[in-house]
């Protein structure tokens, strides 16, 4: 494929922009890839090469690009001319399409990005407990704020025993004193997690897990981590956040506290709630979102809450989830998936897994269980890098790390996947 007007807008960009990008998992060696055009399944670079699109605006479209209903949504709203800065009837409506989907949440707010979701979350149960630190899981992220954007993708070296992980520090604009007073809980092991919670329940003011973690790809949580985490947050007067970015209207219709059964105290949602279009949201109990109202005791303004456009694109995305066929669609694509790729695995002989659910997943090069960050971390980068480069010379979009994680929409069809698997 050629890649020269990418090459020259690269040339033009790393002069203005820190990398050539302005995010940096974009960057792609031996330089980004721009694109102009998506529709569907596929996204069209400025040189006029298709690629088939599995990453998704990591994990953000859901219907498919440009999905018409969504569009068209949108356009209606350009038409109007509002944009922000107001409240809408559309806010309202996007407000109660989520909760009715989201039954276990009684209200909600929007935000623009999952870490400012993430961010206010954690800001309204310091409000509601009075305690200042939280808790994350091992290699979790949970977006780039210093108290999350820690132990993400953590170096082993430094990151202390398993059932004791020391907060690692994931770069250094991050408020190292902020990062560092992070409580690391091992994901999955149910012992160490109740010890180190019971150790600072009195200084914790939230609990926040991914229950799939699906940031370094697809890890279930056991039912019984679940269920332990809630009943001992809720001994301890903590504020159980489930981080339900890639996981809502993906494991489940409702998310993963339908797929576990379990009711977080807040949750956050973002990405694939708008097909595309910026927006977060942060849902759960009223006395919590309620420290939230205006003349409360913890903030919550913006600029772009609730912008007009995002919330059309969200009225219009939520509204095709309804009959509960998109998430069926997704979830039989996924098991094929699944199927294929692990048929192909034993035929070539190479140890690999690929796990998913409800359009996300991803795939490891081990023939150990993966059950927490530490072994995926096991998966072989070297058998990743050389399936990762191998698709995209057959023209399939994928994240560049070996711990990342990618998605179906439902423009997604079986020779797609089949295109998929046959790069192993
Ligand atoms: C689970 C999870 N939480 C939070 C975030 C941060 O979201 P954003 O990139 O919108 O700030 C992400 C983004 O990748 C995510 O996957």
């Amino acid at each position: 494929m050629q890649r020269l007007k990418s090459a020259d807008l690269y040339r033009r960009a790393e002069n203005h922009i820190p990398g050539g990008v302005h995010s940096n998992t974009r960057a792609r060696a031996p330089h980004p890839i721009y694109f102009e055009r998506a529709e569907g399944a596929y996204l069209y670079d400025v040189d006029s090469n298709r690629y088939l699109d599995f990453v998704l605006g990591n994990g953000a479209i859901i219907l498919g690009h440009g999905h018409p209903k969504v569009q068209s949504a949108v356009r209606a709203v350009l038409t109007a001319g509002i944009t922000t800065g107001s409240e809408t009837r559309l806010g309202v409506e996007a407000a109660e399409l989520l909760l009715q989907q989201v039954p276990t949440a009684e209200m909600v707010r929007f935000a623009n990005s999952g870490t400012e979701a993430v961010m206010h979350a954690l800001e309204l149960a310091r409000s509601a407990t009075g305690r200042t630190r939280v808790a994350k899981v091992e290699g979790a992220y949970h977006g780039w704020d210093s108290q999350m954007y820690v132990s993400a993708w953590p170096d082993l070296q430094q990151a202390g025993p398993p059932d004791a992980p020391q907060p690692v520090l994931t770069h250094s604009g991050a408020d190292a004193e902020t990062s560092r007073r992070t409580l690391v809980l091992p994901f999955n092991d149910i012992a160490a997690t109740r010890r180190l919670i019971e150790e600072h329940k009195d200084e914790l003011a939230a609990v926040i897990i991914e229950p799939v973690m699906m940031d370094i790809g697809f890890i279930e949580a056991t039912p019984g981590y679940i269920a332990e985490l809630r009943a001992l947050t809720a001994r301890h007067g903590i504020v159980l956040v489930f981080d339900e970015l890639l996981t809502g209207f993906r494991v489940a219709p409702g998310g993963a506290q339908e797929y576990y059964d379990v009711t977080p105290d807040l949750s956050t949602f973002g990405k694939a709630i708008a097909n595309g279009y910026q927006v977060a949201a942060v849902a759960g109990r009223r006395e919590i979102m309620e420290q939230a109202r205006p003349g409360g005791p913890c903030a919550w303004v913006g600029t772009f809450n609730g912008h007009a456009v995002s919330m059309a694109a969200m009225v219009a995305t939520l509204r095709e989830f309804e009959s509960g066929e998109v998430w069926r669609q997704l979830q039989e694509r996924t098991s094929y998936l699944e199927q294929q790729f692990s048929l192909r695995a034993a035929e070539r002989s190479i140890e690999a897994v690929l796990r998913g659910r409800g359009g996300n997943f991803h795939w490891y090069f081990t023939g150990r269980p993966v059950q927490d960050y530490r072994t995926a971390a096991q998966s072989s980068a070297d058998l990743y890098g050389t399936f990762a480069a191998t698709a995209i010379e057959h023209g399939l979009w994928l994240a560049p790390g070996t711990l990342s994680h990618h998605s179906l929409t439902i423009a997604h069809e079986q020779e797609h996947l089949d295109a998929f698997v046959a790069c192993l």
